[in-house]
């Protein structure tokens, strides 16, 4: 049998806006809905543009919007859209560059602005030293090291949606990875503490919901806003 798939189409500075492009693609137990964009790009359509590389949910680039909700492509079957249409459009709220390719370049100034590297103080390179950990200390901040970078939890944040400077769950969620880790000596609360960081979400939790490795951004956000507020009152304190 053949399920409908209806794709964003959209070439910006081209088209004044996009349209809904509809193809009849096979459905086969094991496909996935990136087996049916492959389908139309290799049989159907070899124009159509978006994202993908590992097929496996790992290297997080196949994130779209399908029947509304964000989801890694990969990682959703077509079967679950019993006799469809199966709406597919890029993710909310980045840019589009092209189809269903959208613009991450905001998204990785915003993870670079977290300082996303183990900090250490006093230490010249070479650094030979080995910092052997205990697997509490790694069970501390292994939840948050999950995060594939696919951009659902930004997507689904009606937060980040109204306002695109909002630093956002896997940026917060990463910061957190490093914050937590015993061998970091660093402080990124100048990032965090800001109006736009932790302050501004307002913990609806479709951030943790979307998430396909379980990372919960919420609760690392919500975790941070204790870690700034008792450095109001504890300046020293540092997690
Ligand atoms: Fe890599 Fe889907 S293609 S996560």
């Amino acid at each position: 049998r053949t399920i409908r798939m209806e794709v964003a189409r959209f070439r910006p500075g081209e088209d004044d806006a996009p349209v809904m492009q509809g193809y009849d693609v096979p459905v086969l137990p094991d496909w996935a809905v990136l087996d049916g964009l492959n389908h139309i790009k290799d049989r159907l359509d070899g124009s159509l543009s978006y994202r993908w590389s590992c097929r496996m949910g790992v290297c997080g680039s196949c994130g779209m919007t399908v029947n509304g909700e964000p989801r890694l492509t990969c990682g959703t079957f077509l079967t679950e859209y019993g006799e469809g249409p199966v709406r597919i459009e890029p993710l909310k709220g980045f840019p589009v560059i092209r189809d269903l390719v959208v613009d991450i370049d905001g998204f990785l100034a915003k993870l670079s602005s977290v300082r996303p590297w183990l900090i250490r103080q006093g230490e010249e390179p070479p650094l030979t030293a080995e910092y052997a950990q205990t697997p509490e200390q790694l069970e501390a901040y292994k939840q948050y090291s999950m995060c594939i970078n696919c951009l659902l939890c930004y997507s689904a944040c009606p937060v980040y949606v109204l306002d695109p400077d909002f630093l956002g769950p896997a940026a917060i969620a990463l910061a957190q990875r490093y914050n937590l880790d015993s061998r970091d000596m660093g402080d990124r609360f100048d990032v965090l503490s800001q109006d736009d960081a932790v302050w501004g979400c307002t913990f609806v939790g479709e951030c943790t919901k979307v998430c396909p490795k379980h990372v919960d951004p919420a609760e690392a956000i919500q975790r941070y806003k204790l870690t700034a507020a008792l450095r109001s009152v504890l300046p020293w304190s540092r997690r």
